[in-house]
């Protein structure tokens, strides 16, 4: 019984862990067609006997993108709402451009594992753990180096050097979807009660009241 119990956790486990990702698709490709509004676990798909190479092309990632904002850094993204092809595919990429000092702030990607390289310029990343719980991992990353950061976990980059940085990652999913902490916690609609944010920050309420004027 025990036996049988473990085997069905660990089933139920596995079956979290691969829903938890884009699923495979059941076909050579299912180019986005937005215009379609019923959605099953994606956009529904264009006639395979009208895409074209186009359908799975996007131009524009050699165009740094503006840095010139609070944080200091700029993401362009191509994800399955820029580059339809992807649709069902599980995979993304952005260009994330860096100002000097700037920041991509501490975020997570719901649905998506990264992998980054530095193409100019120099990174400090990080990522922290849930288990062991808030265990911080770091490091400086030079142009050419390549980091992972694991599906659903917090993470940053900031350049770590005096001119422009600019990376590529690669996502593993067509729409990973960003959560930036301080964004979704002092800039949310309708706001999160003081009560709370001064409590689970131990800040002053005029403190969070400030904060949330900020995001
Ligand atoms: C960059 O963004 C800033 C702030 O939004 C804006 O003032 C500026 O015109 C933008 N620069 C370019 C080249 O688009
Ligand atoms: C937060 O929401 C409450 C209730 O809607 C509102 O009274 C308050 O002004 C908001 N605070 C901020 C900082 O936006």
């Amino acid at each position: 019984m025990a036996i049988k119990i473990t085997i069905l956790g660990l089933l139920a486990m596995s079956l979290s862990l691969v829903l938890a990702s884009d699923l495979s698709p059941l076909q050579d490709f299912c180019v986005a067609d937005p215009t379609i509004q019923v959605h099953v676990n994606g956009i529904a798909c264009k006639d395979p006997k009208i895409v074209g190479a186009n359908d799975f092309t996007f131009s524009g990632l050699h165009i740094a993108g503006n840095t010139s904002n609070p944080i200091g850094s700029s993401v362009t993204p191509v994800t399955v709402f820029q580059l339809p092809g992807l649709n069902t595919l599980g995979i993304s990429l952005v260009r994330i451009d860096y100002a000097p000092w700037g920041t991509n702030p501490p975020h997570t990607h719901p649905r998506a594992s990264e992998i980054l390289t530095v193409l100019e310029g120099s990174l400090e990343v990080g990522f922290v753990t849930s288990s062991p719980e808030n265990r911080h991992i770091t490091k400086v990353l030079k142009k050419g180096d390549v980091f992972a950061f694991p599906i659903g976990l917090v993470h940053y980059q900031r350049n770590a050097g005096s001119g422009n940085a600019v990376a590529i990652a690669a996502l593993s999913s067509q729409n990973p979807g960003v959560i930036t902490v301080a964004n979704a916690v002092f800039g949310s609609v309708p706001n999160i009660s003081s009560n709370v944010l001064s409590r689970a920050f131990q800040l002053d309420k005029g403190v969070v009241n400030y904060l949330q004027t900020q995001f």
